[in-house]
C-alpha cells in the first residue's frame, strides 16, 4: 500500500491511477480504523479497480469543548488494517496542508443538515460537508463510501454532491456491529467495562422501537417517549434524541410508511452513541 501525506503526491497517485484506465474508490476515514470501516473497503473494492482510504482527525467538525485532542490515532495500525484488506493507497494528509490558518470557506446543508445530531453538534456537518468536498476535489474518485451507521451523515453529504454536481457515486455501507448488536465506532474504546455492559441497550431499544411502529395505529410521539424512558432506565447518562423520520428527507413522521428510519444519540458518561434503523417496508402495514 502506498502510503501519501502530501496533496501532490496523492494527486500525482491518482492520476497515475486514472491515466492506467483504472476506476477509483475512496473511503474517506478519521482512524482508529475497526471492521466497520473495513467493511467499506471491501465495498468499494467490489465497485472499483482501486481503492483509496483517508485517515484525516478533521478539525471543523469537532466543537471546542469535543473530544478532537482525545480522539485516538494509530496510524501504524490503521495502515496496516487497510493494507491487510487490500487497500492500494492512504492518504494521511498533515492539518496545514488541507487548513492553512486562514482557510475562509464553508459549505453548510440545509435541510437533511438540520435537526437530529445537528442540535447538539450545530457545526457538525458543516464541517463535514467542507472536508468531504474537499477530499472528492483532491481524490476526484469515481466512487465514494460512507457508514449508514452515520446516517444524517450519509444524507447531509449524498446531498452536497448533488447539489454541488460533484461527478461521484456515493455509496452507503450497512452497519457493523459487535456481537450483543452495539454499533461499531472509534469513540468505543472511551467506554468504562460498566458502560459497555450498558451501551448494546441503545439498539436494543430502536429495534423495539421498529416493531412497536410498524404496529397498525401505532404513534411515534408515544412510542419516542417509551424509547426515551428504556434507554434511560438501561443506565444512559442522557438521551439526545429518538427521531422517526423519513429515510429520504430525515423529516420526522409519526406514523410508519415504506421509508422510515429511526435515529437516535445518547450519551452514557462522557461518551456520546449514535445508532440507527431502517423500519423495513415489510413491517409497514
Ligand atoms: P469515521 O467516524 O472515522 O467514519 C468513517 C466512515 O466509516 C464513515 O463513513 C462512517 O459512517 C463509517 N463507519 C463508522 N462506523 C461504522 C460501522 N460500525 N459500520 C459501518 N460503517 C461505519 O465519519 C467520519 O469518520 C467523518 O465524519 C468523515 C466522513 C471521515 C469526515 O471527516
Amino acid at each position: 500500500m502506498i502510503i501519501c501525506k502530501t496533496k501532490s503526491e496523492i494527486r500525482a497517485l491518482m492520476t497515475q491511477w486514472r491515466q492506467e484506465g483504472q476506476t477509483i474508490g475512496a473511503v474517506p476515514t478519521m482512524g482508529a480504523l475497526h471492521e466497520g470501516h473495513l467493511s467499506l473497503i471491501d465495498v468499494a473494492a467490489r465497485e472499483c479497480d482501486r481503492v483509496v482510504a483517508s485517515v484525516f482527525v478533521n478539525p471543523l467538525q469537532f466543537a471546542p469543548h469535543e473530544d478532537f485532542d482525545a480522539y485516538p490515532r494509530d496510524l501504524e495500525s490503521d495502515g496496516a488494517m487497510l493494507s491487510g484488506r487490500g487497500c492500494q493507497a492512504l492518504f494521511a494528509p498533515e492539518r496545514v496542508s488541507l487548513f492553512p490558518a486562514d482557510f475562509s470557506t464553508n459549505i453548510s446543508v440545509a435541510g437533511v443538515g438540520e435537526n437530529h445530531c445537528a442540535i447538539a453538534r450545530p457545526h457538525f456537518f458543516d464541517g463535514v460537508a467542507t472536508i468531504v468536498a474537499k477530499l472528492l476535489l483532491i481524490l476526484r474518485p469515481d466512487v465514494a463510501v460512507f457508514g449508514e451507521k452515520d446516517f444524517q451523515q450519509l444524507a447531509v453529504i449524498r446531498r452536497m454532491v448533488r447539489d454541488l454536481d460533484v461527478d461521484v457515486r456515493i455509496l452507503g455501507g450497512p452497519t457493523v456491529r459487535e456481537a450483543d448488536g452495539l454499533a461499531m465506532s472509534s469513540r468505543n474504546q472511551y467506554l468504562s467495562a460498566d458502560e459497555r455492559a450498558i451501551a448494546p441497550a441503545l439498539f436494543r431499544t430502536i429495534r423495539q422501537a421498529g416493531e412497536r411502529v410498524s404496529a397498525p395505529g401505532a404513534k411515534w410521539s408515544e412510542i419516542g417517549a417509551w424509547a426515551t424512558g428504556e434507554i434511560l432506565a438501561a443506565g444512559f447518562t442522557s438521551v439526545d434524541y429518538v427521531d422517526f423520520v423519513d429515510a429520504a428527507t430525515l423529516e420526522m413522521i409519526d406514523q410508519a410508511g415504506p421509508e422510515g428510519r429511526i435515529l437516535t444519540a445518547a450519551r452514557l458518561g462522557e461518551t456520546r452513541l449514535i445508532d440507527n434503523i431502517a423500519v423495513a417496508p415489510s413491517q409497514v402495514d
